[in-house]
């Protein structure tokens, strides 16, 4: 079953592969820290996880094809707040995919399998696109929410999401995971 709270971030130039070390996230995995970033905003409170929210990162750097790593809050297990050991279960979860196809968990809670952005966007319940052109607000009649990285969706993203309602939050451009933050914020009130 899908969770009521879903955040979909799209890796532009996220590793597909782990040929990158754990001290550089930025570069050489691809600006993999924003990602990782977002996932600590998605899923912790100060103390404890979210159990109603689950996280779904596209990977869509080298090599093709894309990856999905999905989190689920409702069974995750050993997420710590810290950026270096969320990095190490994508890593892990990389090494163990190799070629596979998966889908496979291999993490509690951690599945991974190659989908490519479009099918992963197909799935996800009552979706819609944050971006600072939008023209909405955040309401709780959607359940998923799509970001960017630190970049915005390609056009050939956008085809795909062209049917979104776009959601805009305040005049200023902000990083990812402040939006997931702001984006809890509206719907926890
Ligand atoms: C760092 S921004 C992307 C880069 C930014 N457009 C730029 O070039 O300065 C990351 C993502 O956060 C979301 N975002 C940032 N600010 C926003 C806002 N004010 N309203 C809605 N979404 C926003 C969008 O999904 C965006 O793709």
């Amino acid at each position: 079953m899908m969770a009521k709270r879903n955040f979909l971030i799209i890796g532009h130039r996220a590793h597909t592969v782990a040929d990158w070390k754990l001290d550089d996230i930025c570069g050489g995995a691809g600006r993999l820290d924003v990602l990782v970033r977002s996932i600590t905003a998605s899923l912790w409170k100060s103390h404890g996880i979210r159990r109603d929210t689950d996280v779904w990162l596209s990977l869509r750097g080298k090599p093709k094809p894309d990856i999905t790593i999905h989190f689920s809050g409702k069974n995750i297990k050993y997420l710590n707040p810290d950026e270096r050991s969320t990095a190490a279960l994508i890593r892990n979860g990389l090494i163990k995919l190799s070629e596979k196809k998966g889908p496979l968990e291999t993490s509690p809670g951690v599945t991974i399998q190659r989908e490519s952005f479009e099918e992963l966007v197909k799935k996800l319940p009552k979706p819609a696109l944050l971006s600072e052109k939008g023209d909405k607000e955040v309401k709780s009649n959607y359940e998923t929410f799509v970001l960017g990285d630190d970049r915005d969706p390609t056009d050939d993203e956008m085809e795909i999401l062209k049917s979104f309602d776009k959601l805009k939050i305040g005049e200023t451009s902000l990083l990812t995971s402040a939006c997931i933050t702001l984006i809890h914020h509206f719907l926890d009130e």
